[in-house]
């Protein structure tokens, strides 16, 4: 492996409407003191009922192309990470893929939970090192407010919607993508899923009558998971590619509750300001959380150039991942123009059209053409 693939944009997109704490206390029987003291959470982000997993996906990966200032075609893949895609079938990243234009990109999802962001980043970093591809474009964006029960207050208090991405390039410099860690212990599968809706309990009268749609989670054997495995996974990442906990300028963890957070870096003997938190503002949005988080960082000017910054993951699965960065972007960064801007804008539309065009096209073979 001769080449490295290095974070050259990032972007994220979180859906206006805020519900906080209280908004949950006229929903369920909860309060603002419980949530914010068992999780730090006091909001999070709820798409519209336009939104889907597909249109935040979009929304961040213009942003991330933009910020690269590459254009749509230079892309060879995309990874979309979610457990809230907009079908089975197709892929949200196909979905990207038509959007943006992207016409020379392999497109697929990953399900790994919330590791799936870290899984993306790990499996497009890998393949470029391969020199397989050259650009990549991984995205981790979820939609949980479809799937969580809102009258469980176990759970519904927990999680929220939104969107990151980043586009992954080879450059020939070092640093960049340095180590990764991908992990699972399926034995844990039961502890936080999606009973329904799959080929063991397709949709029918009884799965919607018993509340199958809904996610599930075993809270407390979750939290026990996550607090030993993101310290193990941090060491291990580090101790892959040769490194050390003290050469770690900033860990970007999962954002699904502070205690956990905190109880991680303890174990880790870090300083509590080495590790990054956004959870206060947009709850758990499983894939989306690392991709969203690495954005507020880098535009709180937490991360500089040639810091070290470790990305780690847990989720359903049950799954862990994670992965060491040498941060090589030219910062500060350069946001584009108004008419780099509109140039894209006009990208962007042109893709609409032809993809309108491909489907008019298809329409048209299939009634005018003869099947020999
Ligand atoms: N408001 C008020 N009381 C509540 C609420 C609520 N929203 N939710 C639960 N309670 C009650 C329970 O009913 C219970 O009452 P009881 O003792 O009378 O039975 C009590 O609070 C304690 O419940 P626990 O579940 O033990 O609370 P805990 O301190 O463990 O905190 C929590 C629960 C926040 C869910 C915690 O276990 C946790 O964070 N777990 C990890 C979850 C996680 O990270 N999930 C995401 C995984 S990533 C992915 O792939 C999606």
């Amino acid at each position: 492996m001769t080449s490295r693939a290095h974070v050259a944009g990032w972007g994220k997109y979180v859906p206006e409407r805020v519900l906080t704490n209280d908004d949950l206390t006229q929903m369920v029987e909860t309060s603002d003191e419980w949530i914010r003291s068992r999780t730090g959470i006091l909001e999070r982000r709820i798409a519209s009922d336009s939104d889907t997993t597909a249109s935040m996906a979009i929304e961040a990966a213009h942003e991330a192309i933009e910020m690269a200032g590459i254009r749509p075609s230079d892309i060879d893949m995309i990874i979309v990470a979610t457990c809230t895609p907009d079908h089975v079938f197709p892929s949200t990243a196909c979905l990207v893929q038509d959007a943006i234009g992207a016409t020379h990109a392999a497109a697929f999802d990953v399900a790994a939970g919330c590791s799936g962001f870290v899984y993306g980043l790990s499996v497009a970093a890998d393949l470029i090192a391969a020199e397989a591809y050259q650009t990549a474009l991984v995205i981790g964006a979820e939609t949980l407010s479809r799937i969580v029960d809102w009258e469980d207050r176990a759970t519904c208090v927990l999680f929220g919607d939104g969107a990151g991405a980043v586009i992954l390039r080879s450059n020939g410099a070092d640093g960049g993508i340095l180590s990764s860690v991908l992990g699972s212990d399926g034995s844990g599968g039961d502890l936080l899923h999606l009973p329904a809706g799959g080929s063991r309990h397709p949709a029918s009268h009884h799965t919607v009558s018993e509340r199958m749609h809904f996610l599930k989670m075993k809270g407390r054997e979750v939290f026990r998971f996550a607090v030993s495995v993101m310290p193990d996974a941090t060491r291990q990442v580090l101790g892959q590619a040769g490194l050390t906990l003290e050469e770690v300028s900033l860990i970007i963890p999962h954002q699904a509750n502070r205690r956990i957070t905190n109880a991680s870096v303890k174990a880790l003997g870090l300083p509590e300001d080495r590790i990054y938190s956004n959870v206060e503002r947009y709850g758990n949005t499983s894939a989306a959380s690392i991709p969203i988080a690495l954005c507020e960082a880098v535009e709180e000017d937490r991360v500089h150039r040639d810091d070290l910054v470790v990305l780690v993951g847990f989720g359903a699965g049950l799954t862990w991942a994670a992965s060491a960065v040498r941060w090589s972007a030219p910062l500060p960064t350069i946001r584009p123009a108004r008419w780099e801007k509109a140039w894209y804008g006009i990208r962007y539309r042109y893709a609409a059209i032809r993809s309108l065009a491909r489907r008019v096209i298809r329409w048209i073979a299939a009634r005018f053409s003869r099947d020999e």
